[in-house]
């Protein structure tokens, strides 16, 4: 009886401290995943501000796609005053960056379906 109480106690205590890792920066698990492993999560967030831009206000500029993904591998500081460069991640797999552009892009709010937004 007291085992049973113990095991239950900590499965929900696991089940809590995850949610709360999720809540504080709203990154999905597969996101999350590439981030890590590309290490954009030492210097990106969804909506703050850390080394780099926040991917929201990133998302806010209306790039496609394809021009994250060049983003990706050749940052242009210059459209980031005040921020330190960021280095070119030619590393990446096409395949990674383009998720990665994809998911950025759906985060400024608005849940645009149009294919076309070109800017820039
Ligand atoms: C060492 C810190 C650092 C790492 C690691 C990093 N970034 Fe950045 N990122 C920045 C900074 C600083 C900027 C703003 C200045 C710039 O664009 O050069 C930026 C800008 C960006 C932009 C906006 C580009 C633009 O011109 O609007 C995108 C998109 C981006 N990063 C994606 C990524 C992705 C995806 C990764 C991982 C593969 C990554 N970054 C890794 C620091 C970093």
């Amino acid at each position: 009886m007291k085992k049973t109480f113990g095991l239950l106690f900590a499965t929900a205590a696991m089940a809590v401290g995850s949610f709360n890792a999720q809540a504080q920066d709203n990154i999905p698990e597969d996101m999350k995943a590439l981030m890590t492993k590309h290490t954009c999560i030492a210097c990106h967030r969804v909506d703050q501000r850390l080394v780099g831009p926040a991917y929201k206000d990133v998302a806010k500029k209306n790039y496609t796609d394809a021009q994250i993904v060049e983003l990706i591998y050749n940052p242009k500081p210059s459209n980031w005053p005040g921020y330190p460069p960021m280095a070119p991640m030619k590393q990446v797999p096409k395949e990674d960056a383009l998720k990665l552009a994809k998911w950025i892009n759906t985060l400024d709010g608005t849940a645009k379906k149009a294919p076309s937004k070109k800017k820039a």
